[in-house]
């Protein structure tokens, strides 16, 4: 028999067995590369390949859609990578946007402190869960699950603790009393996941941002650095695009571009980058109504998300417990990746801290005249923040499907949503003769000003067919003789597998049906 703890092992097994195949199938398809492969690689740095690139290219138009195209009141900028240095200095990156990192001595691994501690939480929460699901079992019907954390001594003892914990690490974080934070690894006798050793360096600050030189040293070099998020380009920009754009509150300003951080603890493939793409948007409201925004935006994204046809169970809200200093709500839209309920969208009321703090260092007024209440005031703004890589880590993670058939063979398909995937119909000739591969190529000249169109005419029908299911290609037309003679093809789904004969000018309109996004 199998321990319930033999279970869950396995289950993380079958789970860290499912990231390996999606990595491997990655590369394999052409979807995403180690960078700099030849010279065995760079940490935590990825290149996107020819079906990548398109994937990519497809989620990003489907954000701008949502957030450009159909909201009015949202425009978009594309501002530059590199910023004047002070902006960091105002945003209060300079100053805090790090990490407490801890290095075993005797491992060499190197850890975020602050991290390790929170593993130990989540293994408390993880102990009451599973008391939980056992009283359940035993109580049925009647089980009141508050009443049982308040009154079983157990469940009220880890819940304890967690609090205990929770608040000196956030008094600590706080603080920035990095000998605090180390007291409490040894507190809890945390050793390293790695070799076991608890033989712990000091805890140190570590910044995340990237710095280089802008002009050569005779001129007299300054330190600039590579953007650790593109809001801070809209912020400085609120006043260009409010004027030229003729913006009234309440409106938005969407930016899609990179942003670089050197994180600490690298790995999980494309869900922690060192160089990496978000999507943003600021919204600039009047002060008082931010709580409703953050509110409608918190609905609109999960929205965005729900909508591609994924499974609402697959996302669920984090709300923010401790709140960074300039924010009065902030929550996550968190992802079931195989490696768990992950961050993968931000949602933050901001407040006016980055407007005033660019006012301040500025020296420039960046107020906003309010007609409806004849008033000048700093906006206060609701952001909402997704990195594009880890939405495509998700989509890749719910996709990628292994199916046994009927006649007992396997494959791997991507159930990509069908808009999002990098080609919408492939064209084969059924064999290489007899004016077929001619025929398909007229028929693909025809559809490929609509859709991304992929001509093969290599290998069985049946190998092709696996080919495009695994990069998720929604339909395959095959043109046989009949075609010659009667102006039809086959067209086969993806997904069920079926095929259907139909006359040549109805693909489009079959296509195009597909792709209709919600
Ligand atoms: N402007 C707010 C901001 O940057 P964040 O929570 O630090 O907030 C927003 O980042 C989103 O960017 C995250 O939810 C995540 O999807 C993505 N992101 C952040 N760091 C990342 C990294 N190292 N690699 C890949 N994506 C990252």
């Amino acid at each position: 028999m199998i321990s319930p703890y033999g279970e869950k092992l396995k289950s993380m097994a079958k789970q860290e067995d499912l990231f390996k195949k999606i990595i491997a199938h990655a590369k394999e398809y052409g979807f995403v590369f180690p960078s700099s492969e030849i010279y065995d690689g760079l940490s935590a740095v990825y290149d996107y390949g020819p079906n990548g690139v398109e994937l990519k290219k497809n989620i990003r138009n489907y954000w701008w859609k949502a957030m450009v195209q159909m909201h009015e009141n949202i425009v978009g900028v594309d501002s530059a990578i590199f910023m004047h240095p002070t902006i960091w200095k105002a945003s209060g990156h300079v100053d805090a946007f790090s990490d407490p990192l801890i290095d075993n001595k005797d491992s060499k691994k190197r850890y975020r402190a602050d991290v390790l501690v929170e593993d130990v939480m989540a293994k408390l929460e993880t102990k009451i869960n599973k008391e939980i699901a056992k009283a359940r079992k035993r109580f049925g019907e009647s089980f009141d699950e508050q009443q049982y954390r308040e009154t079983n001594p157990r469940v009220n003892g880890y819940i304890q603790q967690i609090e205990e914990i929770k608040k000196r690490l956030y008094s600590a974080m706080d603080k920035e009393d990095m000998e605090a934070i180390k007291l409490l690894i040894e507190d809890l006798g945390i050793a390293d996941p790695v070799s076991g050793s608890k033989n712990w360096t000091k805890v140190r600050q570590f910044n995340l941002m990237f710095s280089t030189q802008m002009g050569s040293t005779a001129d007299g070099a300054s330190q600039i650095y590579l953007r650790p998020e593109t809001a801070q380009g809209i912020f400085v920009n609120y006043l260009n695009v409010q004027k030229t754009a003729r913006m009234k509150i309440p409106f938005g300003i969407a930016q899609t571009g990179k942003a670089f951080r050197n994180e600490i603890v690298a790995r999980q493939f494309i869900f922690r980058m060192r160089e990496f793409e978000q999507m943003e948007m600021q919204f600039f409201v009047r002060p008082g109504t931010e709580l409703e925004w953050f509110k409608n935006w918190k609905r609109e994204r999960m929205k965005w998300h729900t909508a591609m046809g994924i499974p609402a169970n697959r996302f669920r809200f984090h709300d923010h417990e401790k709140l960074a200093h300039y924010a009065n709500a902030a929550t996550d839209i968190e992802f079931e990746f195989p490696m768990g309920f992950k961050e993968l969208e931000g949602i933050h009321s901001r407040t006016d801290f980055d407007l005033s703090a660019h006012e301040k260092f500025s020296g420039r007024k960046l107020r906003y005249f309010d007609s409806e209440i004849n008033e000048s005031y700093v906006p206060y703004v609701v952001e909402t923040s997704i990195g594009l890589d880890r939405m495509f880590l998700a989509l890749m993670s719910y996709a990628y499907t292994e199916e046994k058939l009927k006649d007992g063979s396997e494959r791997v398909v991507m159930k990509l949503p069908p808009f999002l995937a990098p080609f919408k119909i492939a064209v084969f000739p059924l064999t290489k003769k007899d004016g077929l591969p001619e025929k398909a190529r007229k028929i693909m000249d025809g559809l490929k000003s609509d859709f991304m169109c992929f001509y093969e005419e290599k290998d069985t029908i049946g190998k092709r067919y696996r080919r495009h299911d695994a990069i998720g290609t929604p339909y395959c037309v095959t043109v046989d003789h009949q075609t010659l003679t009667d102006n039809t093809v086959t067209i086969r789904e993806r997904d069920s597998m079926k095929q259907e004969r139909i006359a040549i000018d109805k693909i489009a309109g079959i296509v195009f049906e597909r792709l209709r996004t919600k």
